[in-house]
This record gives structure tokens, sequence and C-alpha cells, in this order.
């Protein structure tokens, strides 16, 4: 492993790229190795068990390209099966959302009621709450499962009236609470900003743990002293686990760049 070793990063499908987009940014000469499950996704109605078997699948593609540090762009994994992960990766350095995400709400909250929303199973982990309350006792933490976000944004139903319906059918009752920051938290969701924006209210703090994530990244690499000096910015290297066109395209569109190659892999 050395400065031109990849940082790898993965999620249930085409999510994680909202984390690709943010470190592309902050750090634009790191190589970086996506992995989408998007055989498998969603990941969010699923059991523990089952997402713990994921995260190991997941991590067992990634440490192939022996990664210098690993990314876990997916919330439902940082909830459920972050020890999976740090367990697989051995000495690497693993950074999960979640732990971003609640450090970030809770440095933006002013009246300490935080809306959380993500999949079913981070909300029935409370791993948020616990996360936020770990940092400050005294925060209301109210959180709201939104399923039908993740197929939503897989469609690329990025300002799709039906993405405006659900989005009203989630946050109204959410928004009744008094929050004045609200936590993305499923990394789908930040692909869908506009509309949960709009439906929420422009009062209110949108956190999206991406950019604290890059931030992060950023910090250990600096510490470590693997930053990467070149001053060229790779294309990242993408892997799925099944439909690598339909991925293409979204990335395509979601990115704004040229069509990449997506590599099929199996899980
Ligand atoms: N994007 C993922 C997350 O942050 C998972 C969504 C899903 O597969 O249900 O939780």
């Amino acid at each position: 492993m050395n400065t031109e070793s990849p940082i790898g990063i993965f999620d249930s499908g085409i999510g994680g790229l909202t984390v690709v987009k943010a470190i592309q940014a902050a750090l634009p000469s790191e190589r970086l190795i996506y992995f989408g499950d998007t055989a498998r996704v969603p990941y969010g109605p699923k059991s523990q068990v089952t997402i713990r078997k994921y995260a190991y699948d997941d991590i067992a593609i990634l440490m192939r390209y022996q990664p210098k540090m690993i990314i876990v762009a997916c919330n439902t994994v940082s909830a459920l099966a972050l020890d999976v992960v740090e367990k697989a990766s051995g000495s690497i350095p693993v950074i999960g959302v979640l732990k971003a995400g609640a450090e970030l709400a809770v440095k933006a909250t002013k009246n300490s009621r935080i809306g959380v929303i993500g999949t079913q199973a981070t909300v029935a982990s409370n791993a948020y709450a616990c996360a936020i309350n770990m940092l400050n006792p005294e925060i209301e933490v109210v959180s709201k499962a939104c399923p039908l976000f993740v197929p939503l944004a897989e469609e690329g139903f990025i300002d799709h009236p039906a993405t405006k319906l659900i989005a009203r059918e989630y946050l109204t009752a959410i928004k009744k609470h008094g929050i004045d920051t609200l936590v993305l938290g499923c990394t789908h969701y930040p692909i869908l900003r506009r509309v949960i924006e709009e439906t929420i209210g422009h009062g209110i703090c949108i956190i999206d743990s991406a950019e604290a994530v890059a931030l992060r990244t950023l910090e250990l690499l600096t510490e470590s002293g693997e930053f990467n000096h070149h001053r060229r910015t790779p294309a990242p290297h993408l892997l799925v686990s099944d439909l690598p066109q339909k991925f293409s395209l979204i990335y395509q569109l979601f990115m704004n760049s040229d069509l990449p190659d997506v590599e099929l892999v199996e899980v």
C-alpha cells in the first residue's frame, strides 16, 4: 500500500455516488474504487443478519484492490455492520457516513431538535439518535423511515411528481416537531435533495454527511502521510453486481460526466 493506492468506497447502489462526488471535489487526485451492490439493493428493508452478510461480501470485493482506506458510503451498513467492515479491513482505516453526519448535525442545530430520515433498518437501529445523544444528550431526535426514496433515486426520478407526492407524505409529520436541522441519513437521499428541501421548507438546515466524510478523509490521509500529491484527476474505477449499463447511465446523469465504463463483478 502507498500514496497511489485507491480509496475503496461502497454502497448498496448509486447512493454512495453522493460521497464520490464530495471526495472528488475535496481530493481530486485520489484514485477511487467504487462498488455498488446493484444486484441486492435495497438494503434498508432487510434484516440485520442479511445486511451484515452483504457488508462482508462488499468489503471482500474492495479488499482485492488493496485500498489504503475504506469509506462506508451507506448509512444502513454504517448503522448495523460497521464492525464487520472494520474487522475485514484489518489495519486499513474505515470511515462510516453515520458518525460524520451525526457530528455535523449536532454542530448545526440551534434549537436542539434534529430530524433524521433514513432506511427502515437505519431508523429501527436508533444508531443516529445514539450517536447524536453521545455528543449531546439534551438533543431531541425525531426519526422517520423513507424507504421509497431509494427506488426513486435509483430510477433517476430527481424532480418527478411522484417524488414530490411521496416526499409530502413522509415529511409532513416530521416537520410538525419543530426541527431546525434534518439529516439525510441515507446516501441515496441527497440525489433527491431539491424536492426534500422544498417539501420540508427552506428554513431547515439539511445535513448531507458526504462533505463531512470528505473532510475526515482528507484529515486522515494527511495525518498518515498517504495523501496522493499527483496533479491529475483519475476517473473512478466503477464496479457493480448487476446492470452495469443502467448504472453507467445514472452515473452520467448524476455526476454530469461522460458515459463511464462499469465493470460487472460477482458477489
Ligand atoms: N444508500 C444506503 C444508505 O445510506 C442504502 C439504501 C438501501 O439500499 O436501502 O442507507
